[in-house]
Parts: structure tokens; C-alpha cells; sequence
């Protein structure tokens, strides 16, 4: 069905709200979904709500946390979440961050302890939207095997950048690091269809067809998306003394204890590089230069990162959001939520 996105994020917030978490927390909790699922990115929309209220309501998420942002050098600083919703944590950690970048010209600061931030796209967005660069990755739990091994160690570790344009529209890269969503998957296994033999292995660490087989996801571009992916976790794990790599802890495992994930965001001011307009009116010109380009046969046009979901934006403006009918009822209802997540092996549902 079709869902104004003022209703959306109305419907969310209460939901979040009502589950336990403080209403300015689920205030940024449903902008974030409700920003995902205008981008057409239904996996980190709407849908997620369910296991947020159950998290939440579980004692999993902080619903009002100890929040302490530290300043730890001109252009540098840490968060810490003390268990608290990630999406509140990382819009937080990123003002901070675009405050210094103002002052200093580059910022990097790190988000601690915090659980599931949701679509990296609303954080670089943020810079964007001030006319900064911007990059931000964050850790996920452990469902993909590093190149060459057979079993699951990182997470689906995504990044995001943004550039910001003089025509106010923002180039935006953001993905996970793995060549599918786990969600892709699940979708296959409803549909009974197969999959392609680029997306995950089995338990013995081959590739496989079957989703009901799948064991772990594959990063992107064998050796360098596992190096991309490895980086991720080294810069918002590792270096923020966070667990890492296979320690991280699992979405579905204990629905009752905080997740203690980590996020980076890097921020640079183009004033302290240059002349911003020019910066602004030539990342305008790459974006002319590449709808000029001809179309390789199947396609309509050349479009730059974060163009396909300004287009679905601009339609689901216009028509309202796509959103599935039982996810709707869920949100219309008065069930917080069925215990549908907790425990749960991440490959068997
Ligand atoms: P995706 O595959 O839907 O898109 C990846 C990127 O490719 C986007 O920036 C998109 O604009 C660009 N793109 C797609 N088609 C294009 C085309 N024809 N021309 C130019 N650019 C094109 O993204 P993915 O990997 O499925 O990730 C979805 C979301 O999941 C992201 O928002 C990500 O941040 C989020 N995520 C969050 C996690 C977390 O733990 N917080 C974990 C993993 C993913």
C-alpha cells in the first residue's frame, strides 16, 4: 500500500516510543527509517521496526542513555552511546563532527557502544546538506566470509560518501560491502527461487544456488571488497577499542543485552581546499558530463550515486511510499511486537 511519509513516520515513532525508548530518540529513529524508505531502501525502513520495539522493549537498546561526547583533539572526538538506538547516536556523533569541520576544515569522530544505526545515507546526507564531503561506515554483525576463507568473520561492514553539488542535489554512495543484502536472500528463500552463485557459500565455504543453503554472504569484488570491508571494521571498531571482526556481536542473539557497535564519520570543509563554488559548480559539471555519456546497450542513461533513489524519492513524494500491508498493520496496531527476533540463527530464518 501507499503511506504518506509524514504518516510513516508518525506511525514509527509511536511504535518506538510506546516499545520503551524516549520520544526524542524514536523522533530520529522514524526520521532515519522514514529517510530510508523514501530512497526506496525498504531493507532499512519501515520493516526494521518490529525488532527495534522488541530490542527495546527487551532491555537490548538504552532507552535513555548516558551520552558523553568527547572533544579529543582540534578535529577529533568520540562519542559514547552507553547502549543507546544508533540512529540518534550517529546524527548526533555527525552534528559534531560538521561543527568542527566548520571551524578546522576536517573532522573524524567515532561513535561507541551504540546499536543499529540503519541506511548510512541520512548521516553523509547531513554534511551534505551543509555542503561538506563526507564518509561514514559502521560494523555489522558477523555473515561474511573474508576472500579466501569458509566461514562467516565480518559483517556486511557498509560505507557511505557524499558530495554535495552547486544544483543542491548530493551525489551519495552507500553500501554494504558484501555483493548482496542478506535480505536479498530471505527474499529467494519466500519466493522459492535460486540464486545467483556471485551472492553467498554454503557450509563448506562453496558457492552456492540455494538460499535455504546459504551459511555466509561474499564481499564485494573478492580481495578488495574484503579489504574495503576489513578497513571498516579496523576504523569504526578496532580504533575506537571496540570489539571486532567475528566478536561483534550478532542482531538476533540476545535481544536483552547492548550491542556496543562502532561508527566513523569523516567530514572536510572544500573551503579549507579551495574555492567551495568552484568545488560545488564542478561536481555539478561531473554530473552533466555523465548523463551526457552514451548508454551501453540495456540502459537508458549514465546516472551518478544516489540518483536512483532521488528519482524514487521524487515519485514516492508524489504517490506516497511503497510499504508492505502487513508491515502497515503492525505499525496501525497495538502489539509492540511478537518475539519474532530474539536468538534467532541469523541464516535460519
Ligand atoms: P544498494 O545496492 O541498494 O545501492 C548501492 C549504491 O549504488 C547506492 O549508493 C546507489 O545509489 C548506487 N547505485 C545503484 N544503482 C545505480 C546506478 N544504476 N547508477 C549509479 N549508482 C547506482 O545498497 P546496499 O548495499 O543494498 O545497501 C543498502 C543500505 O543498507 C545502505 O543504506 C546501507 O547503509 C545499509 N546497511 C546498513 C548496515 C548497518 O549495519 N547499519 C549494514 C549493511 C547495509
Amino acid at each position: 500500500m501507499r503511506v504518506d511519509k509524514v504518516k510513516l513516520k508518525e506511525l514509527i515513532k509511536n511504535k518506538i516510543n510506546r516499545a520503551g525508548l524516549n520520544e526524542e530518540h524514536a523522533e530520529v529513529v522514524a526520521d532515519v527509517l522514514t529517510h530510508a524508505d523514501l530512497r526506496g531502501i525498504h531493507s532499512h525502513g519501515a520493516m526494521r521496526v518490529e525488532y527495534y520495539a522488541e530490542r527495546i522493549a527487551k532491555g537490548g537498546i538504552n532507552p535513555n542513555p548516558n551520552i558523553k561526547f568527547e572533544k579529543t583533539g582540534p578535529a577529533s572526538g568520540v562519542l559514547e552511546a552507553d547502549g543507546g538506538v544508533g540512529h540518534y547516536m550517529a546524527k548526533k556523533a555527525m552534528e559534531e563532527a560538521i561543527k568542527m569541520a566548520k571551524e578546522v576544515g576536517v573532522a573524524v569522530v567515532g561513535v561507541k557502544n551504540m546499536s543499529h544505526s540503519g541506511a548510512l545515507s541520512y548521516f553523509v546526507q547531513q554534511a551534505a546538506n551543509e555542503q561538506m564531503v563526507a564518509l561514514s561506515m559502521c560494523q555489522s554483525d558477523p555473515m561474511v566470509v573474508p576472500f579466501g576463507g569458509a566461514e562467516p568473520y565480518y559483517g556486511t561492514n557498509p560505507i557511505a560518501f557524499a558530495a554535495p553539488s552547486s544544483s543542491g542535489d548530493n551525489i551519495i554512495i552507500d553500501m554494504a560491502t558484501t555483493v548482496q543484502a542478506w535480505g536479498k536472500v530471505l527474499h529467494a528463500r519466500s519466493k522459492n527461487e535460486s540464486i545467483p552463485d556471485t551472492w553467498a557459500v554454503d557450509e563448506n565455504g562453496e558457492p552456492t544456488t540455494d538460499p535455504f543453503k546459504v551459511k555466509a554472504l561474499v564481499p564485494i569484488a573478492g580481495p578488495k571488497g574484503y579489504g574495503l570491508m576489513m578497513m571498516v571494521d579496523v576504523l569504526s571498531g578496532i580504533l575506537l577499542g571496540l570489539p571486532f571482526g567475528k566478536h561483534v556481536s550478532s542482531m538476533y542473539e540476545d535481544l536483552t543485552a547492548y550491542r556496543k557497535l562502532g561508527q566513523l564519520h569523516i567530514v572536510i570543509n572544500p573551503e579549507f581546499f579551495g574555492d567551495k563554488q568552484v568545488f560545488l559548480d564542478k561536481v555539478t559539471q561531473t554530473i552533466e558530463e555523465l548523463h551526457e555519456i552514451k548508454p551501453a546497450k540495456g540502459f537508458d542513461r549514465v546516472m551518478y550515486p544516489g540518483e536512483p533513489e532521488i528519482l524514487r524519492s521524487k515519485a514516492y513524494e508524489k504517490d506516497g511510499i511503497e510499504i508492505v500491508d502487513d508491515i502497515y498493520e503492525y505499525l496501525e496496531s497495538d502489539v509492540i511486537h511478537n518475539n519474532n527476533y530474539d536468538n534467532k540463527d541469523p541464516f535460519a530464518k
